[in-house]
């Protein structure tokens, strides 16, 4: 995904992966906040930090146009907090002639959403950032952020730490292959990864990286989507503070048809011919769950676990849904390792937890 003339030429799969899922994260986003007739929040805002002009060189929508059909689709179906909330999308990107383009677009009558305000300007995430601090901190305000970086370090450590501790804020960025390598040569966790070369890997260490960063006392949710096309790995990385609303996530973007067509994956390689589509967009989803189940065992086993909530939290975290847990709750019940009275964790119980016990 190199930046030069990105937007003259078309998406690659990669990219409308990404997007896709930028899209499915705001359209579970938004009714949160405008589906109930006395909402929550008064005000809601959606940051499109790296925005482009709004399409690629084909037409295809880029992530502004994509958040706003979400809202278009949301207000023509009547929610019922529509009218009562404050709603505004800030389109930002540093480039004057990819902003004037995408207002150019927002022109159009097809874009003018009753009850949205749109704030496009050509303005650096760093500037939005500073600019937007104190509504960003404001607790009253739902935020989401969508930050599309290339792969040029935007979200540094000290952006990421800012980003944790916005409240009542989701965000979700993007790490560029180049980017996530990087991290393969971290000395801080160079030893975690056996193979260098695995991808997956490295875009696990690059999750753990953020996650060290979080001070133990944030309750915060960090998850992360790993997309491979050809050579490129594509990651994502998605925090919020409510474990709901990221899990809601998860079941989305395993449930959309392309990425959970990687379900099959591992039964179906067999009969995939190397040229065929399927392998533009693998997901890792092998390597993703061994993985996943096997750090899940191994944490149960060792009696890390005590309650259904201890499950789901690392369900979240490796970007997992808490029913993809059950085959593992199951094997170890069958074996007497563990006793529990459920077979798939609650999300909607963490505060009050079944538990889990280790024979
Ligand atoms: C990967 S593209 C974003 C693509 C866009 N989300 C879409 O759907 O087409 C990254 C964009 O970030 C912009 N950009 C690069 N550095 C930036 C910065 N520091 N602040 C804001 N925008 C930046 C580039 O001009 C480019 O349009």
């Amino acid at each position: 995904m190199a930046n030069s003339d990105f937007h003259d030429k078309a998406y690659d799969a990669g990219t409308l992966a990404k997007l896709r899922i930028f899209e499915l994260y705001a359209q579970e986003w938004i009714p949160v906040f405008v589906s109930q007739p006395e909402p929550k929040f008064k005000e809601i805002h959606i940051f499109d930090f790296f925005c482009g002009p709004g399409t690629d060189g084909s037409g295809v929508s880029g992530s502004p146009l994509r958040i706003l059909q979400q809202l278009h689709g949301y207000y023509a179906k009547g929610m019922a907090g529509w009218s009562r909330v404050r709603i505004v999308v800030h389109l930002f990107d540093e480039k004057p002639k990819k902003v004037e383009q995408l207002c150019e677009t927002l022109k159009s009558e097809t874009w003018q959403i009753v009850g949205v305000e749109v704030d496009c300007r050509a303005l650096t995430f760093q500037d939005a950032l500073a600019e937007f601090l104190p509504l960003l901190s404001n607790s009253s305000i739902a935020k989401l952020l969508i930050i599309d970086q290339f792969g040029v370090d935007a979200v540094t450590d000290e952006v990421f730490r800012g980003l944790i501790t916005f409240p009542t804020t989701d965000f979700i960025f993007f790490l560029s292959s180049s980017t996530l390598y990087r991290f393969r040569d971290h000395p801080a966790i160079k030893q975690k990864i056996e193979k260098p070369e695995d991808s997956y890997n490295v875009h696990r260490a690059a999750v753990d990286y953020f996650r060290r960063l979080i001070p133990a006392n944030e309750p915060m949710f960090l998850g992360s989507f790993s997309i491979r096309k050809r050579s490129n790995i594509y990651g994502l990385i998605f925090g919020s503070h409510h474990p709901l609303g990221m899990h809601k996530f998860l079941q989305v973007a395993w449930a959309n048809d392309e990425i959970a067509g990687e379900a099959n994956f591992d039964i179906e390689r067999a009969n995939i011919r190397p040229e065929e589509g399927i392998l533009d967009l693998d997901v890792m989803r092998p390597n993703k769950v061994r993985e996943f189940e096997d750090g899940l065992e191994a944490a149960l086993r060792a009696g890390e676990m005590t309650s259904e909530a201890d499950v789901v939290r690392f369900c979240i975290e490796a970007g997992m849904t808490a029913r993809h847990s059950a085959p593992v709750l199951k094997k170890l019940k069958n074996e007497g390792v563990i006793v529990a009275e459920f077979q798939v964790p609650d999300v909607r119980n963490l505060r009050s937890p079944r538990p889990i016990r280790t024979k």
